[in-house]
């Protein structure tokens, strides 16, 4: 459970205006419901560099689901296929294909934040209930938050076993080299039309959190399309949520694409934090992970742009990481292709010289490339 400060290399920007009447300690885990996660597992292993952490199914006892857990440093993921037809988890995958379900927050009192945020108007979606095994005992609550997808808090200071009660240590043969990937920066939501404002009050009003920045469609926006944007993070800044909305454009906003083949609200993205961008992401390319990429032009003037930087520009321009800068420093990222069929989901490499803001100054090139790709999809 320790292993899940992250304190010292978070750099959280602390966020005053947030209230505190819901104490965040970090993200627990994120679970995803996949169509089959025996091989996303895999996937996410291999090319990803996650460790095998934790297993329930048919031999733990579970009669219609099954589990694997994966961590790399501080960031579990949790993935989830049915084994039956029928019931939740099967409507989920045929309404949004392998998508977030759950983004978990440890908290020290599950039966505290289920009652302060349901109190203020969250949906009730997991009633706080203990778990317990020969390791110890969780309380576990949750809510509902945008399209399907809910908060699970998780409250795990009286247990000592690899993940929750059920589940069993998953030691298979298999392991794969880690990839450098340290912690979860950020986690996108994409909402529908004029939805943006809702949600974000609803991380306002029912989650104490407060608003870090705003970006409007003159900020996000190509000659086509447009989005807009705005970062919700809690008091202590280890969480942190923008939220997106499409905006009116010439052509179809990369938001209402997903969207539409989402069916609905949900999770865009996970930036995933890394203390060497370089090496991560060569070795993410080399294990088969797609990068969206940016014109060489965009290296040309980039320096001009953001000012010295340590790294040597050759490799940025050879991997295509994107460069911006703040008052306070410089990040360094990059961000993958869809990693499903539909063009839902994807993953964004982050690694933060101090900066603590979102690359605004790469916005234009980023959706121009994105742009590109749905042009190739016939979804622009
Ligand atoms: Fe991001």
């Amino acid at each position: 459970m320790a292993t899940l400060d992250n304190t010292s290399l978070h750099l959280p920007v602390e966020n005053p205006e947030a209230e505190d009447f819901l104490p965040l300690l970090g993200t627990d885990y994120v679970e995803l419901y996949v169509g089959n996660a025996k091989q996303a597992a895999h996937y996410y292993m291999s090319a990803w560099g996650f460790q095998p952490l934790a297993y329930a199914g048919l031999e733990t006892g579970l009669k219609d689901r099954v589990s694997y857990v994966l961590q790399q440093d501080k960031i579990r993921l949790v993935l989830t296929s049915p084994l039956k037809p029928g019931g939740e988890i099967n409507q989920h995958i045929n309404s949004h294909g392998d998508g977030v379900k759950a983004i978990a927050l440890w908290v020290d009192d599950a039966e505290k934040s289920y009652r302060e945020t349901t109190s203020r108007g969250a949906e009730s979606f997991l009633e706080p209930e203990t778990f317990e095994d020969e390791n110890g005992k969780v309380k576990l609550s949750g809510i509902h938050t945008y399209g399907e997808t809910v908060h699970i808090f998780v409250e795990r200071n009286e247990y000592n076993g690899p993940f929750l009660p059920g589940y069993r240590e998953w030691n298979p043969h298999y392991r794969a080299e880690d990839t450098g990937l340290r912690y979860i920066d950020h986690m996108v939501g994409n909402v529908g039309w004029n939805e943006m404002n809702k949600w974000c009050e609803f991380y306002a009003k029912v989650m104490g959190f407060a608003q870090l920045v705003s970006f409007d469609d003159k900020d996000i926006s190509t000659e086509y399309t447009a989005l807009m944007s705005k970062v919700m993070s809690n008091g202590n800044g280890r969480i942190k949520f923008p939220i997106n909305e499409p905006a009116e454009g010439r052509k179809k906003s990369q938001i209402e694409e997903y969207i539409e083949f989402y069916n609905g609200a949900g999770v865009q993205h996970m930036a995933l934090a890394t203390n060497n961008i370089i090496e991560t992401v060569t070795k993410l390319r080399d294990r088969g992970v797609e990068f969206l990429t940016v014109p060489a032009t965009y290296y040309e003037d980039v320096l001009d742009r953001v000012g010295e930087i340590d790294e040597d520009l050759a490799p940025l321009r050879e991997l295509g990481i994107l460069v911006d800068r703040d008052d306070e420093g410089y990040l360094l990222q990059i961000f993958t292709k869809p990693i499903l069929d539909r063009p839902t989901m994807f993953i964004e490499i982050i690694q933060r010289k101090g900066a603590k803001s979102f690359g605004k100054g790469n916005f234009k090139a980023l959706f121009e490339s994105i742009e590109r790709e749905q042009a190739s999809r016939g979804t622009l």
